[in-house]
């Protein structure tokens, strides 16, 4: 069991400016902010982190949708992180997410859900270095 995943609010959370109250309800379940910072994905960057869904209908919406403002990359730290993370955001369609979490509470639709988190350990992994450098993430675990 992982101790770490990547969430990001996406343009639509910054947008709405819903950053300070999705990162109350991220600190008080009980994660700690290792990493953080607010950048414009390029379509190359935002094609590469969900390279995974390239065949899919929506991708190319995916990618319009998550380079249409800056959006704010988060790398998290929990016992059991990826999987109570994905609890606290809940289903990828709000419509389906349980009351309490972040999509029931602030997102639009299902290609417009306000937060992203990693599905796995491993991805946690390769998702955190898409954003932060190591040296940089390094440092501030060890601080
Ligand atoms: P995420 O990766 O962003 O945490 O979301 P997820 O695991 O809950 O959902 P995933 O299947 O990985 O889909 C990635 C993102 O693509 C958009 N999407 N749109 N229009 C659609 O049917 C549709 N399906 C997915 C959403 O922004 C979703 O979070
Ligand atoms: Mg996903």
């Amino acid at each position: 069991m992982g101790n770490r995943t990547l969430a990001i609010i996406k343009p639509d959370g910054v947008k709405k400016d819903l950053i300070g109250q999705i990162i109350t309800k991220i600190t008080g379940a009980g994660f700690k902010i290792k990493a953080l910072k607010m950048v414009k994905l390029t379509k190359d960057s935002a094609g590469g982190f969900y390279e995974v869904h390239k065949e899919r209908p929506f991708f190319n919406d995916l990618i319009e949708y998550m380079t249409s403002g800056p959006c704010v990359p988060i790398a998290l730290e929990k016992d059991n992180a990826v999987a109570d993370f994905r609890k606290l955001i809940g289903a990828t369609d709000p419509a389906q997410a349980e009351d309490g979490t972040i999509r029931k509470l602030y997102a639009a639709s299902k290609a417009e859900n306000v937060i992203h988190g990693s599905d796995s350990d491993e991805n946690a992994a390769l998702e955190i270095s898409h954003f932060f450098p190591r040296k940089e993430l390094l440092e501030n675990y060890n601080s």
